[in-house]
């Protein structure tokens, strides 16, 4: 009896693994698609002040400075990205998120952007952006953890570095390179 058991329960779990292992291979993306790889310089135009404000404190420690670089410290952003660094270039997505000051010196932030396309090319696709970065190196790197329409399964990395900033007007143009591979 427990012999038998033993056996059907073997068979059971021999069906349950070629189940979990071949049922829908034949539909993979891996297989069907071929992994592609793509660059790509965009220009983010970020105004923290005044009536046209893209980007804003939320919020931060009581007591403390409010700022990108003080612990503590939340700002959302919806900067127009364009193609080029003159503000007046073809605009094509938008960049959306969170940018939350995560170490105690306030040297980094933990960033969460989606990188919304507008353009033809990629229009209502997304890039996926999540991890830190220094607010005070020239250059901060961080990942690109997915993304969704013809950036789908997307991962790979990105640089950020400002190009320009109007202290008058608060205004900002930061230049982002992007490497993902994708299907
Ligand atoms: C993307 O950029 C990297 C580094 O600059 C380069 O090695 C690679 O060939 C580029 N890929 C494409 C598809 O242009
Ligand atoms: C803010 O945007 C409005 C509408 O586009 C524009 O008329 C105004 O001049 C802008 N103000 C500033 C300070 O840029
Ligand atoms: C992008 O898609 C939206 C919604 O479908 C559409 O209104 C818009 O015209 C499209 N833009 C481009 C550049 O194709
Ligand atoms: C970003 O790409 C531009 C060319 O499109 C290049 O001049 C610049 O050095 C790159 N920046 C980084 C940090 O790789």
């Amino acid at each position: 009896m427990a012999k038998r058991s033993h056996t059907s329960l073997t068979k059971l779990s021999l069906v349950l693994f070629l189940l979990s292992v071949f049922p829908c291979s034949s539909k993979a993306y891996h297989d069907r698609l071929q992994l592609k790889e793509t660059n790509l310089t965009l220009y983010f135009h970020d105004f923290s002040s005044g009536p046209n404000a893209t980007s804003a404190v939320v919020t931060g420690i009581p007591g403390r400075v409010w700022s990108y670089s003080s612990f503590g410290t939340i700002i959302f952003a919806d900067d127009p990205i364009t193609a080029g660094p003159n503000k007046n270039s073809p605009q094509i997505a938008r960049g959306q998120g969170i940018y939350a000051t995560a170490s105690l010196d306030g040297a980094n932030s933990q960033i969460l952007y989606s990188i919304v396309f507008t353009n033809q090319v990629y229009n209502g696709s997304t890039l996926e952006i999540q991890g830190r970065v220094l607010n005070f190196d020239s250059v901060a790197e961080t990942a690109v953890v997915g993304g969704t329409g013809k950036f789908r399964f997307a991962s790979g990395f990105a640089t950020f570095e400002t190009v320009s900033f109007d202290v008058t007007l608060f205004y900002s143009v930061t230049r982002c390179n992007i490497t993902v591979l994708h299907y």
